[in-house]
């Protein structure tokens, strides 16, 4: 398959323009379209100051900067992309806006041209179905801020070209990402693995058992960056409900994915998160206001076990990878270490005794062992 030289983006907001950034530095020549003129000089002057950034930190020179800057074109109009080996879409997130797109696009590129789609949540079957050669459609799932987290998860659809999985992995190589493979399911790996880590907090919450300064200090004091409700703010309610909902649905309404009471009513009330200064936190000029919690016991392990349970799941569904899940999580949400290299350094009969005493406790289908994890117990083998 040929290697994508010429690269068109479509949608040049949050996700095309650093799309477009990435393989700008790849050496890839870009064509970015949207049907935004304002969309598109928003998107040229913040490349601009992130590349004047990067020059004065040392980390371009300023030719290197000018030059990935020039490799860029702009454009309103979807004929420009007509050269393209392949176009990636990042525009809303509505099935038939995006299968209208890639219908057109067909008229347009190449015979050989490849169109991927950088959807979070919607089926790239549903997607392929709508072309008239769904073979060469693939997802191709980056995580924002896309120039800095490195996963891209490549999903071929039920119709995607055997070939083109692997070959859509050696590009993703070749623009210095970590790709991922997946399977095209609800939530792909991320969406789908990190469900717990704010489920599972937010069932704590609601139970009474700590507080939420206290739960997110039990998650930083394992080693995540930030915890979960602070990351719930980060995202925003509307954003993170929205996306629970559309997983839990997706599985047929399966309990364990069940979106909270408590998170809605945030959303109701509009305390979306930081952009509203008002979430599970209150925030003055940007910053949190109130004091740090500490570390309740038994907190982090429950929400870390749901984790590798889901994890553990995933692998189980062949969603993907044992060492894919991982690359995953720590890639794309900076997870501090693999989920399943963790179970496997807790211990898989560890892991198994403490879902077995949430469900013995709860009585509820959420705690469920990984059918995959009593196998590996059993047979005394670990992940890695
Ligand atoms: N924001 C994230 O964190 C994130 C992460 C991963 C994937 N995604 C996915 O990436 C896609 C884009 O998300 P975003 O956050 O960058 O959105 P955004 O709103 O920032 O940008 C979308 C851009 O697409 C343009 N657009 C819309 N319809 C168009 C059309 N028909 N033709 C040309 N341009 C069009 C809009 O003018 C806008 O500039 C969505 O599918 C989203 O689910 C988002």
């Amino acid at each position: 398959m040929k290697a994508w030289n010429k690269v068109g983006v479509v949608g040049a907001g949050t996700m095309g323009s650093g799309i477009a950034q990435i393989a700008a530095q790849a050496g890839c020549e870009v064509v970015l379209v949207d049907s935004s003129e304002d969309a598109l000089q928003r998107s040229q002057e913040k490349l601009g100051k992130v590349f004047a950034r990067l020059v004065e930190k040392g980390r371009v020179t300023s030719s290197e900067s000018e030059s990935v800057q020039q490799r860029i074109t702009r454009a309103k109009t979807l004929e420009s992309l007509a050269p393209c080996d392949m176009v990636i879409e990042a525009i809303v997130e509505d099935l038939d806006i995006k299968t209208t797109l890639f219908q057109s696009l067909e008229g347009i590129v190449a015979e050989d041209a490849i169109l991927a789609t950088n959807t979070s949540s919607l089926s790239v079957t549903a997607l392929a179905r709508g072309c008239t050669r769904p073979d060469r459609v693939i997802g191709l799932h980056f995580f924002n801020p896309a120039p800095l987290m490195a996963l891209v998860e490549v999903i071929p659809a039920l119709q995607t070209d055997a070939d083109l999985a692997s070959h859509a992995l050696a590009q993703m190589a070749a623009w210095g990402k970590s790709p991922a493979l997946a399977k095209d399911t609800p939530g792909f790996i991320v969406n789908r693995v990190a469900r717990p880590f704010y489920s599972e907090a937010l069932r704590i919450l609601e139970e009474g058992i700590a507080s939420v300064q206290d739960i997110d200090a039990s998650l930083r004091a394992q080693g995540f960056r930030m915890g979960p409700f602070e990351l719930m703010d980060l995202i925003g309610h509307d954003v993170n409900y929205a996306v629970t909902s559309t997983v839990h649905a997706a599985f047929y309404g399966d309990s364990r994915y069940r979106p909270s009471h408590t998170q809605r009513q945030l959303v109701a009330a509009n305390w979306l998160g930081r952009k509203r200064d008002r979430g599970f936190y209150t925030y003055e000029g940007g910053v949190r206001q109130g004091n740090e919690g500490q570390c309740v016991e038994g907190v982090a392990e429950r929400i870390l076990a749901m984790l590798m349970n889901e994890a553990a799941d995933a692998v189980f569904w062949q969603v993907a990878s044992p060492a894919d899940i991982d690359t995953a999580m720590q890639k794309g949400v900076n997870y501090p270490k693999g989920l399943l290299a963790w179970a496997d350094s807790w211990g898989i009969q560890e892991l198994i005794n403490i879902m077995d005493s949430l469900r013995h406790r709860y009585g509820e289908e959420r705690y469920k062992v990984s059918p995959l994890l009593r196998d590996m117990a059993r047979q005394g083998r670990t992940f890695f």
